[in-house]
């Protein structure tokens, strides 16, 4: 952890940060790992989104939230005038707690995303952004260790103060992958998606 809170404070800027993960070799999931995933979007976009690890489709093309999930995400994200892409709509950017696929999709260990988390923060501090939704437990509890379960915490707002002393706040909610599952709770993450955007608006 040492190391990777070294190498992230050493980065001056997104470029430089990508490059630092990409080149760091303390994450054991790292050698089963196909492809470093990092980010997608526009970096410096008012809105980030921080979602679990990469998953199989992710791990083969290297960017996040490009299968189903991620379908369903870029929806979410129109029903608010947001898109990753350049564009008509307002940007958005999207990165995850983990970085290398997990065997098997099982979920992160809480030593992998403390190993992640200094390169996670400094990508929230560099991109400085003016809301973040977390999707699901797991970003969720990455930044606040003492978060209930996402159905308790999903909808309220918390802030997160960054090392360099940035408080930002974050909403969580369903991570999309679930709503593929639960579409009933989708009612919920829409709630959710509309205190954003009038947070966005303020
Ligand atoms: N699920 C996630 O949490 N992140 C991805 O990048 C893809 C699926």
């Amino acid at each position: 952890i040492a190391a990777a809170k070294a190498a992230a404070a050493a980065a001056t800027d997104i470029e430089s940060l990508r490059e630092a993960i990409m080149a760091f070799d303390g994450c054991p999931l790292k050698p089963g790992a196909r492809n470093t995933v990092i980010d997608d979007g526009i970096a410096g976009a008012p809105l980030m989104l921080l979602g679990e690890a990469p998953g199989r489709d992710e791990d083969r093309i290297g960017k996040p939230f490009v299968g189903r999930a991620g379908q369903l995400l870029d929806r979410m994200l129109a029903a608010i005038g947001h898109s990753r892409q350049e564009g008509e709509l307002a940007p958005a950017y999207i990165s995850n707690a983990i970085f290398w696929r997990p065997p098997g999709n099982r979920a992160p260990t809480k030593a992998e995303i403390a190993i992640c988390f200094p390169f996670v923060e400094r990508l929230i501090e560099l991109n400085a952004p003016k809301v973040i939704i977390t999707l699901g437990n797991t970003p969720t509890q990455t930044l606040f260790e003492d978060a209930p379960g996402i159905t308790r915490s999903r909808g309220t707002w918390r802030d997160h103060a960054t090392a360099g002393g940035a408080v930002i706040p974050v909403l969580p909610t369903f991570h999309p992958a679930f709503l593929l599952r639960q579409p009933a709770q989708k009612r919920l993450a829409w709630a959710d998606l509309i205190e954003i955007r009038k947070r966005l608006q303020s």
